[in-house]
């Protein structure tokens, strides 16, 4: 192996790649579980391409075959559940844990000048990602993904103006149908995961030219460092083993998060099952349309919100970062928090 090694070092000089990129490579030694946040992305993501690739070997993107094609996968084909269930499960788990990133990245102000870029960036993969789990969700052609995606892309008509042709050209029609499902199949596996790969390379870019932030509080000439490798590579295998194992309690004890009666269904547009709503991470937004007493406005605070994310780092400019010195900005932050989570439990219980 070390003559291999060598030999490959003559020609391309990687160790000195390796040094400056892992050993040399030296962050903060107070680096929080919240920095792992980012790594745990990373390994759902590559989760999620391997198992989607695996699903797309069987899967048959037409409305007549689409639900009988997932079914033999999950009943007939070996270890075809485990894949299926794997990929439904991590993709729950990858929104629940790009939440906390973005909760940590807000509490910690690490989204303040110089890394403004890497917010913007963020904020795009946040939206990238609902989308992708709102596409992925139709294809299955169940019961609960026709009628969770009718309601999902019926909100889109709250917009004002052109909100009838928001839902037209989400759906390729009136209604979700065969148009419906090529279009979110073509952008699930052929458009997303491209751009997802794109956009998260320049988010790593990003981190690796600003440099990881400190946690607030101590000033930064007094910060001890550490070589990345492999103090802060264990520190993010850590956290990503805990996360695998919560994906693999979901998968073999509570595989019913994704898979609920209405999802052994075919889908059926003459019959509307009751109660039917969208999944977990949109019902807050679901739940505001409803309660709002007009449609505008309820849209209005959703775009409002987030232009707000989206435009953070040029609107609190000031340099502090520890979250107690800034109580203005932490209590917004917690009342948000508190908002969502409460529409959406009343979202589900309603
Ligand atoms: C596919 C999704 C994402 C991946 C794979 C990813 C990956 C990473 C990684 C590996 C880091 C460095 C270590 C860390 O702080 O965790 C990081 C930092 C960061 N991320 Fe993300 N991220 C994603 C989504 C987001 C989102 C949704 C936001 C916010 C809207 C965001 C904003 C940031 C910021 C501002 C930093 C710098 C933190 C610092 O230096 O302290 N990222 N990301």
């Amino acid at each position: 192996m070390g003559k291999i090694a060598d030999w490959v070092e003559e020609r391309v000089h990687y160790r000195e790649l390796v040094h400056s990129q892992f050993t040399g490579y030296m962050v903060p030694a107070n680096l929080n579980v919240w920095y792992s946040m980012g790594s745990v992305l990373l390994m759902l993501i590559g989760i999620q391409f391997a198992t989607g690739i695996l699903l797309l070997t069987h899967y048959i993107p037409q409305t007549s075959h689409a639900f009988n094609s997932v079914m033999d996968l999950s009943e007939k084909i070996p270890f075809g559940w485990l894949i299926r269930r794997i990929h439904a499960i991590a993709a729950n788990l990858f929104v629940l844990v790009l939440m906390l990133h973005m909760l940590s990245v807000l509490i910690m102000g690490s989204y303040k000048k110089p890394r403004e870029l890497q917010w913007i960036s963020g904020v795009v993969l946040f939206g990238l990602g609902l989308f992708a789990c709102l596409s992925g969700y139709l294809l299955p052609w169940s019961q609960l993904s026709y009628w969770a995606t009718t309601v999902a892309t019926n909100s889109a008509g709250s917009v004002p103006i052109i909100g009838d042709d928001m839902v037209r050209w989400l759906r390729g029609g009136d209604r979700v149908d065969q148009t419906t499902l090529g279009r979110f199949y073509a952008l699930h596996v052929s458009v997303l995961p491209p751009l997802f790969t794109f956009i998260v390379a320049a988010h790593l870019f990003l981190m690796r030219r600003v440099g990881i932030s400190a946690p607030p509080g101590i000033p930064k000439e007094q910060v001890k460092k550490v070589p990345f490798f492999p103090h802060f590579v264990l520190e993010d295998m850590r956290a990503s083993y805990f996360f695998l194992a919560v994906l693999f309690v979901g998968v073999f004890f509570v595989p019913q998060i994704s898979f609920p009666p209405d999802a052994m269904e075919p889908a059926d547009p003459l019959f509307t099952p009751p109660h039917i709503k969208p999944e977990w991470y949109f019902l807050a937004n679901y739940q505001l349309l409803k309660v709002v007493p007009n449609e505008f406005l309820g849209i209005g605070l959703q775009g409002l919100g987030g232009a707000l994310l989206l435009l953070l780092p040029f609107l609190d400019r000031g340099q502090e970062r520890r979250p107690l010195k800034r109580p203005l900005f932490l209590a917004v932050v917690v009342a948000s928090l508190a908002g969502f989570i409460g529409l959406t439990v009343w979202g589900h219980l309603s």
